[in-house]
């Protein structure tokens, strides 16, 4: 499944909708310390925020940054009306309560979907903001037809980003779920009755060929930096059992960036008042 070409699809349609809109969209993004990894994923997030007109507030703290300080900021940036969405990169260093920083943030520009409003309207069924890389992958599964109605879907990784909010997304298309995590017994028994398998670990070739069923729909979330080279948490030898599979890269990763972008359109048509949002 090439997640890279539906991305650059869903860009253009973005581009679109801002055009539309005609107001100005603004996405602040937050960055404390120096973890690499958290920079190329911040250019990145900026890099696609211009190529579709939404404009970006690029803001970068050091890692001796104090929580109080944080909070400062965001409540700057929450009282800006040219921000109408505000990420917050994760993980943030040790000093800081990441919970204290994410709640936050206004619930209306709370693009990554980690609020607790956010994440309870989801629960709930009537999503705000959902996070971006769930969101991206229930795209890619559309666009596949994967039939998720009836399907058994086995999710592995229970985080707040990926793992849990994904969950949830595949309940609501009507998909028994399962949701694995590292005290599950006997996980390769669990994977192999699954119709649909979410690998959401940051484990190398966690998933391998003989836990997967012939023919499954297999979504590889891991990003694993191996002897310099990115590998997901799915093995080589998945690719030979595996129906429809995402490539690492090229899959997840790219989707997730174009979710970024949709919500941050979400967002403006929220504060543009187009679109009600569920506090008023
Ligand atoms: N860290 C890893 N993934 C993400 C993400 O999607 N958003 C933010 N803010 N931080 C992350």
């Amino acid at each position: 499944m090439d997640g890279k070409a539906l991305a650059e699809r869903v860009r253009a349609e973005v581009a679109k909708d801002i055009e539309e809109l005609g107001r100005p969209a603004g996405l602040a993004t937050v960055l404390v310390g120096d973890d690499p990894a958290s920079e190329i994923y911040i250019k990145r997030k900026q890099e696609a925020c211009r190529e579709v007109g939404i404009e970006p507030f690029d803001h970068h703290l050091s890692a001796e940054t104090t929580e109080e300080e944080l909070l400062a900021l965001v409540g700057e940036l929450n009282a800006d009306d040219r921000v109408t969405g505000i990420l917050c990169q994760l993980p943030l260093p040790d000093q800081i309560d990441e919970d204290r920083i994410i709640r936050s943030i206004a619930p209306i520009k709370d693009v990554d979907g980690f609020h607790p409003f956010s994440a309870g309207h989801l629960l709930q069924g009537s999503p705000t903001f959902v996070a971006a890389t769930p969101a991206g992958i229930m795209e890619i599964l559309r666009e596949y037809e994967v039939e998720l109605l009836g399907a058994r879907a086995v999710v592995v990784g229970r985080s707040n980003i990926v793992g849990k909010p994904m969950a949830l997304l595949l309940l609501a298309e009507h998909a028994t779920v399962t949701i694995c995590h590292s005290r599950t017994r006997d996980l390769a028994a669990v994977v192999r009755e699954a119709d649909v398998v979410v690998a959401a670990v940051g484990r190398a070739g966690m998933i391998t060929g003989d836990m997967v069923r012939e023919g499954a729909t297999v979504v590889d979330v891991g990003i694993n930096r191996v002897e310099g080279k990115v590998v997901g948490d799915v093995a080589e030898d998945v690719r030979g059992r595996a129906g429809l599979l995402t490539p690492v890269p090229g899959g997840v990763g790219p989707m997730t960036i174009a979710s970024l972008l949709r919500n941050t359109v979400k967002a403006a048509r929220y504060q543009a008042g187009v679109l009600a949002f569920p506090l008023d």
